[in-house]
């Protein structure tokens, strides 16, 4: 992934100077959709801004922080064509990169410091999609987006 959107809420801010200068120290090019501070705030409208970028192609995908990763992975998940992921550890965000072509990584930063977080972010970023067996699955996830409940 060369271009990545990057959003987080007011916990996750904390992290984010780190983080950022850290995919740019890789060369990956950021597009910033906030928050810009401390001040309290509500991640849904990060998690919207950066899923939205994914799903218009200006992005090949995104990060995202809030306190636990929980909450702005959930919203992010309920836009179609996005594959979130939440992560503490990089093993789960290496598979979920081969097997399931996640398209975006959160981790919270109540839950894991700043050096975790780049390990857990560079294990995203060098695995690719193996396709394979796991393209079938990727599809039915896609094809239950598309049913009515
Ligand atoms: C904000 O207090 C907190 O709820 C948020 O950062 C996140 O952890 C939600 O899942």
């Amino acid at each position: 992934m060369n271009k990545i959107a990057f959003g987080c809420d007011h916990v996750g801010f904390q992290l984010k100077a780190e983080i950022l200068a850290h995919l740019q120290g890789r060369g990956v090019e950021v597009i910033d959709k906030g928050t810009d501070s401390a001040e309290r705030t509500d991640y849904p409208e990060y998690a919207s801004a950066v899923a939205q970028a994914i799903g218009r192609g200006e992005v090949d995908g995104g990060i995202l922080i809030c306190g636990t990763g929980v909450g702005i992975s959930i919203t992010a998940n309920k836009f179609p064509g996005i594959r979130a992921v939440v992560c503490s550890e990089p093993y789960s965000a290496q598979l979920s990169r081969l097997h399931n072509n996640t398209n975006v990584l959160a981790f919270g930063s109540r839950v894991i410091g700043a050096e975790l977080a780049k390990m857990i972010v560079d294990a995203w970023l060098d695995a690719e999609f193996e396709g394979g067996r796991h393209q079938k699955r990727v599809e039915a996830i896609a094809a239950i987006e598309q049913q009515r409940n």
